[in-house]
């Protein structure tokens, strides 16, 4: 079973990567742990749309992705925090389009005061109008809360295979200024955050 486990995290499989090298499945669990310092290094484009690519990009013909999702309703959005604006992830076509000038991450970062030291930030938000019409009592938000969980497990597994270090983040988001910021509705709700840079030495 670990050696059905033991897929490689390949180069092929992790374009943009340069540190990480080969890595194993198992490999990566044995070194994943959160990381909240940062070096000073940008990330390029490139390694941005790999990490979200392994976070819930698309990975078959009929566009399902990276992360399971309830019902499939793909309801986690991505977005990438930075300082000179705010950018969502299209994952059909695998591309950033620009959402705002603002730099949200002060809406974000609470007493998480690395936020500031790392690159980019990937805010996970579930779209609730993915399960369907709203009904007293249904159980979306916790599957969109389990869904963002699925997509923070890709994103931290994938940052230690390539070298990056990372912390998923979730307490006292401002959730109303965030959807303010970003145009998004009461139904589009911030779950969690990942600071990703590459760890200071
Ligand atoms: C839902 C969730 C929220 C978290 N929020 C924060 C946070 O706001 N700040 C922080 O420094 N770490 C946060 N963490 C990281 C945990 O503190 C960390 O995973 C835990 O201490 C275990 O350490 P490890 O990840 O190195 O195994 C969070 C983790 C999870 C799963």
């Amino acid at each position: 079973m670990i050696a059905m486990l033991a897929a490689t995290l390949s180069a092929s499989s992790c374009k943009g990567q340069e540190r990480g090298g080969d890595m194993t499945v198992k490999e990566a669990l044995s070194q994943r742990h959160s990381v909240r310092s940062y070096s000073g290094e940008t990330l390029s484009d490139e390694t941005v749309l790999e990490i979200l690519w392994a976070a819930n990009g698309v990975n078959r013909e009929d566009g399902r992705r990276t992360a399971s999702s309830a019902v499939n309703a793909q309801d986690i959005d991505l977005y990438v925090c930075k300082a000179d604006g705010t950018f969502k992830y299209d994952p059909q076509a695998a591309r950033l389009d620009k959402v705002t000038e603002e730099d949200i991450r002060p809406l974000l970062r609470a007493q998480n005061r690395f936020v500031d030291q790392a690159p980019v930030t990937i805010l996970l938000v579930t779209d609730q109008t993915r399960f369907g019409e709203p009904r007293p009592g249904s159980r979306n938000m916790s599957f969109g809360f389990i869904d963002a969980g699925i997509v923070s497990g890709n994103i931290s597994l994938y940052c230690t295979a390539a070298g990056l270090g990372t912390v998923c983040c979730a307490p006292r988001m401002r959730i109303e200024e965030i959807q303010k910021s970003l145009g998004l509705t009461d139904q589009q709700v911030p779950v969690l955050y990942h600071p990703i840079g590459y760890p200071a030495e």
